[in-house]
């Protein structure tokens, strides 16, 4: 008897996955692409994705374009091809894919950009993403806050600024986030900047490569701190802020050192070596984006569709496209110091203390 109840079990069970996320027979099918496995963000963000999807029984195919854009290109196509209902596109360059979005819409898939805005094309439905000029906006405000500049400290203080990969269209609101809070220091002369090198996209750091912020935080350092030090270096995330720190170790700078202490760095993203960073004090603080919370939107904007109800969004202001203003589900970040690790990324689950250890 019990045998049988097992058998009925297990087949009840392959009947509910089997019509799982129904659509008159055959499965809801979601295709996600994202830009890049090497980052550590987007796998966790791949694999968000994946397990929520499949908990709700659709089929889900998770593709990583290594950071190259018509890789990301013909895998799109692909999901197209193999019966996409619905693409969720974290874009490596947000102004290429108007014509593959033209298929999809063609074929009347639906489109969700996840965390970057897909631009110049009509066929993009929904945007879920971290309020980025807030995360631009956060950064300034370590830098403030560290320097004392609320306070009225009066420095000058030498702070060199890096910006985003030129071709993201979130680069430009990390940078301008920032800068407005900054500025204002600038125009006092209060901050300055010894490389005069200030802009975005003209100095962004292509593909946020931290090889590439190495580099250009070397050229730098060789060219115009033989004589000075830095204070502060307004990094817009963690990859970059990595590359920053390790062209400081080369030139002699460490934590807690007499001449040449560590400057204030600033990340965006809670990667696992740059927490390790701020516990080791090279790096002050970084911007947390929980990718649980913003696959959670995705999925419910997924969800929603699919069932035929109405997606939810927060902001029908901020996000144009060149073409419309696309509907947007913004999530909020925050920042995290030394003090904030263990309550931010630990008890909340994200990490294991093993894992930042
Ligand atoms: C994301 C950041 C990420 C960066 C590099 C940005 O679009 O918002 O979280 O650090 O891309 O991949």
């Amino acid at each position: 008897m019990k045998k049988l109840y097992g058998v009925l079990f297990l087949a009840a069970i392959l009947f509910i996955s089997a019509c799982g996320g129904g659509n008159g027979g055959k499965r809801h099918f979601v295709g996600v692409s994202m830009p890049t496995k090497d980052l550590e963000r987007w796998s966790v963000d791949g694999d968000n994705l994946e397990r929520q999807l499949e908990k709700l029984g659709y089929k889900v195919s998770v593709q990583y374009a290594q950071n190259d854009v018509s890789a990301q290109i013909s895998q799109i196509e692909n999901l197209i091809t193999l019966g996409a209902d619905i693409l969720i596109i974290a874009p490596i360059d947000g102004e290429a894919l108007t014509p593959v979005l033209k298929e999809a819409a063609e074929k009347n898939i639906k489109v969700i950009a996840y965390d970057r805005l897909i631009k110049n094309t009509p066929d993009v439905d929904y945007y879920v993403t971290f309020d980025n000029y807030q995360v631009g906006v956060l950064q300034g405000r370590i830098i403030e806050k560290a320097l004392g500049l609320d306070k009225g400290a009066k420095g000058p203080f030498n702070v060199e600024i890096f910006s985003g990969a030129p071709d993201d269209n979130n680069a430009y609101y990390f940078f301008s986030g920032a800068m407005s809070v900054l500025q204002p220091y600038i125009d006092k002369g209060i901050i300055l900047t010894p490389s005069r090198q200030v802009g975005w996209p003209k100095y962004g750091i292509e593909q946020w490569s931290n090889q590439k912020a190495q580099e250009r935080m070397t050229d730098i350092l060789s060219a115009f701190y033989t004589s000075k030090k830095v204070d502060a270096v307004l990094s817009p995330n963690d990859a970059v802020a990595y590359g920053v720190i390790s062209a400081l170790k080369g030139a002699g700078y460490a934590p807690g050192d007499a001449k040449k202490p560590f400057p204030v760095i600033t990340g965006q993203d809670a990667d696992k070596v740059n927490v390790q960073a701020i516990l080791h004090d090279e790096q002050t603080a970084t911007i947390f984006k929980d990718t649980r919370v913003l696959a959670q939107r995705a999925v419910n904007i997924t969800k929603a569709i699919f069932d035929g109800g109405t997606p939810e969004v927060n902001d029908t202001k901020t996000y144009n496209n060149n073409v419309k203003i696309v509907p947007s589900y913004l999530c909020a970040p925050v920042t995290v110091y030394k003090e904030t690790v263990k309550p931010a990324l630990i008890d909340s689950g994200y990490y294991k203390e093993s894992d930042i250890k």
